[in-house]
């Protein structure tokens, strides 16, 4: 059988709003790229700009090109693990569309990689010689805080291990990719925390430049996701950190319920049992609305969804508290202590209002929703009207 060249190295590219930085992009790259043979992966989640739209047009002319379309799904880090095992390549680099990464250094990076026997290269700005360009300083201070904590994690040493510039090797990659998380935006310390033994690594310095199009988007949710890939690493083998994240939410609600009581109580003189129901529903509300913004902002629902969501998440949390209820009396019929019942009760209502909001509040929607969003509009058309 005649063989062909196949390509050498994958270059995966998430995407979210990038589509005036598609073409420049792929440019950029083949530039830089010369006689090395490549391939370029974009994955993107559904963005509203139609970057998949733009990818697919361009790889119907570039062999090379191709997008892994996602829908009802968003993350840095979850769209580079697909992008990786998406191709067979055995050099994998992730790289940012928006051209603030220096394509220039790729062919270096490979090359260590290849004669160091090395596992990661990584394209560094906090290395002599790199630098963090214009980049505001709080995002610098935010960076340094982050690089701190993420060391505590990785088993390597590393100067810039938020960068999202790197190149890998496919071993190295299959060796960790079941212990990686995916979960935000740090998918390189996700990677190096994932491996039980040292990492092979080295850095290669480069000025990080500014967006030409487009916008960052990187916000503040940015820093919670990144609180829970390290929770993740810490402790995700015992527990799973949006359970942490839904109980630490589910207690800040406990404060609440308090404090909304205690003002009708002795301020506005309402009564008791008033007070209360206004006390839960709003403890309860502000609870969904924490738990969609932070806890499953991954898979947020938005729009009518929301009051769906919420209703669903009272009716769950009722069953909850009757639980909570049921339990405690119970364990206190056996005799448990109060605060042994009392815990008791709340650890297993806790337990149920997660499991349930998860699968019903969460999950179920997006179904729906996906199931509306995906039919094709000549589709929805020429259908048979429904009765
Ligand atoms: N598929 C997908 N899904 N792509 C996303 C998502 C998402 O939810 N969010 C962002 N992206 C894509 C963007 O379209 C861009 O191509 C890339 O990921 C980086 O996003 P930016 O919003 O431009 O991030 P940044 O410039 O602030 O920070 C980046 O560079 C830093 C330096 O290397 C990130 O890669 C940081 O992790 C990194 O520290
Ligand atoms: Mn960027």
């Amino acid at each position: 059988m005649k063989s062909t060249v196949t390509s050498e190295l994958a270059v995966v590219v998430p995407t979210f709003n990038e589509r005036d930085n598609v073409a420049p992009f792929l440019e950029a790259l083949a530039g830089a790229l010369g006689q090395i043979p490549y391939e370029v992966i974009f994955v993107d989640d559904d963005s509203p700009d139609g970057t998949a739209d733009t990818i697919r047009e361009i790889s119907q002319r570039d062999p090379r090109v191709r997008v892994v379309h996602r829908i009802n799904r968003r993350g840095l880090a979850s769209a580079c693990v697909e992008g990786m095992l998406a191709s067979s390549a055995p050099y994998v680099a992730v790289m940012d569309a928006d051209l603030q990464h220096d394509e220039a250094l790729l062919p270096e990076m490979l090359e260590r990689l290849k004669t160091k026997n090395l596992d990661v290269v990584v394209g560094s700005r906090n290395v002599s010689g790199g630098s963090m360009g214009e980049f505001a300083q709080h995002r610098v201070r935010l960076s340094m805080l982050g690089r701190r904590f993420s060391q505590s994690v990785c088993r390597c040493e590393i100067n810039d291990p938020m960068s999202g510039f790197f190149v890998l090797t496919r071993p190295f990659l299959m060796e960790v990719v079941h212990g990686v998380s995916g979960i935000g935006f740090k998918i390189l310390v996700d990677l190096l925390a994932s491996c039980r033994r040292p990492v092979r690594l080295e850095e290669v310095p480069y000025r990080f430049r500014n967006r030409q199009h487009g916008e960052s988007k990187l916000d503040i949710l940015v820093g919670v996701e990144y609180l829970q890939l390290l929770l993740d690493k810490f402790i995700g083998d015992y527990v799973s950190p949006s359970f942490v994240l839904f109980s630490l939410v589910g207690a800040s609600g406990v404060v609440l319920y308090l404090a909304v009581l205690w003002i009708q109580l002795s301020w506005m003189g309402v009564p008791f049992l008033q007070a209360q129901v206004v006390a839960t529903l709003t403890a309860m509300t502000v609870n969904f609305l924490l738990n969609n913004a932070i806890t499953y902002r991954d898979r947020r629902l938005r729009g009518w969804n929301i009051l769906r969501g919420l209703i669903l998440f009272y009716v769950a949390c009722s069953f909850g508290v009757l639980i909570n209820l049921k339990t405690a009396e119970f364990a206190r019929g056996e005799g448990f202590p109060w605060y042994a019942a009392g815990l008791l009760g709340l650890v297993l209502s806790s337990v149920w209002n997660y499991g349930v909001t998860r699968i019903f509040t969460w999950r179920a929607i997006r179904k729906v929703r996906a199931i509306r969003q995906t039919r094709p509009a000549t589709a929805r058309a020429t259908a048979i009207p429904e009765r």
